[in-house]
């Protein structure tokens, strides 16, 4: 008997938890995107894309060449240079406006996340040594490089 109030408390306190989880999980992501920290304008983005090209091109190459082990050892540095792409700002940032800057920025930075989410789906494909799978990542990644550019790039190229 004595127990009874403690306990209604906590069922209450459980269901107010749930209730907020429940509240915050459906928040809209244009929420999300406002509270977005202005990430660092430009700066070597060029760059830092060039280096991703470089290594993903010799995981390519590795993979052609059945060499799983090589393409491996280069899966740390294409999954660094994603995070490091992905808290900087496309230069187009300077021709959009004002009020689509935020969802410009988190648009951005939500694709290089996909993108490292298939780099390590890769890396997974290459310590199994399924090479296929491998392959077909490299090419999905290829396609997000496309669809990045086309997005993100102030003047896709149209190869
Ligand atoms: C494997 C995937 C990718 C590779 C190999 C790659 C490679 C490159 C290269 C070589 C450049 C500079 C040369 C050029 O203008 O073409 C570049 C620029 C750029 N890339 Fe990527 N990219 C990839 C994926 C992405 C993705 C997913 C995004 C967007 C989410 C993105 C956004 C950009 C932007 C904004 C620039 C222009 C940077 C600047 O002008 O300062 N890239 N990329």
């Amino acid at each position: 008997m004595a127990l009874r109030v403690p306990l209604r408390l906590l069922a209450c306190s459980a269901l107010i938890i749930t209730a907020a989880s429940l509240v915050a999980w459906a928040t809209p992501a244009t929420q999300t995107v406002s509270a977005l920290p202005a990430a660092p304008d430009g700066g070597d983005l060029e760059e830092v894309m060039h280096d991703l090209e470089k290594q993903f091109e010799a995981v390519i190459a590795a993979i052609e060449k059945k060499e799983a082990k090589t393409a491996l050892d280069l899966m740390t540095k294409v999954q660094t240079i994603c995070i490091a792409a992905k808290t900087m700002t496309p230069p187009k940032i300077r021709i959009i406006p004002e009020a689509d800057k935020a969802a410009f920025v988190a648009g951005y930075r939500k694709q290089m996340m996909v993108l490292l989410k298939s780099a390590a789906d890769l890396e997974i494909s290459l310590i199994d040594g399924d090479l296929e799978k491998a392959k077909k990542l490299t090419e999905e990644m290829d396609a997000m490089q496309k669809t990045g550019h086309d997005a993100y790039k102030k003047m896709p190229k149209k190869s």
